[in-house]
């Protein structure tokens, strides 16, 4: 039987999320050493830019990853790594799902954006979004958001492996 070579026309969401690897342990351990590793020899808004990085590189699934910080009633936009950069660079904290988890202090998982009112577009591939709180000292002071180009990209093992490297950001993120 002949085996195609390529990708068959009209591939279904299904397909291609089992195309894409999500992150499992294995990979979530090995990446939160990268973390530590990073942080372990940069500081500041070079740390920050090299864990987006280590992110946006190690899991195939996070097509975009930014870090924002609070900045007065803002979150304003301080590294990203991905295809393009984003003009949502200052969102007032409540707005979008990125203003929304920061001023609750609570991870949000939206498995499909085109669902979610509070969602502001920032590409036109974005399927679905994970943004996760950075906390220092019981205050938020940034966030890791997340896009993804197919739907239900992130789990509870996204959102529990996002929260181990905002906890490990967090000092970089008060500077
Ligand atoms: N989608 C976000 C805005 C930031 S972009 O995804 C980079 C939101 O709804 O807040």
């Amino acid at each position: 039987m002949a085996v195609p070579a390529t990708v068959p026309v009209g591939l279904g969401e299904e397909s291609r999320m089992e195309s894409l690897s999500r992150i499992d342990r294995g990979l979530a351990k090995l990446l939160l050493y990268k973390v530590d590793s990073a942080l372990s020899s940069k500081t500041g808004r070079t740390a920050r830019e090299e864990v987006v990085k280590i992110l946006n590189k190690g899991v195939p699934t996070y097509a975009w990853v930014g870090i924002y910080l609070v900045h007065g009633n803002d979150l304003v936009l301080d590294a990203w790594s991905g295809p393009q950069p984003t003009s949502h660079t200052k969102i007032p904290l409540g707005k979008g799902v990125c203003g929304w988890a920061a001023k609750t202090g609570r991870p949000e998982i939206v498995s499909d954006v085109s669902k979610d009112p509070r969602y502001l577009q920032c590409f036109e591939s974005t399927k679905s979004e994970i943004v996760v709180p950075v906390v220092f000292q019981s205050k938020v002071v940034g966030e890791i958001d997340i896009d993804g180009d197919v739907l239900n990209a992130f789990s509870t093992l996204d959102k529990e492996f996002l929260e181990a490297v905002a906890a490990k950001i967090a000092r970089a993120c008060a500077n």
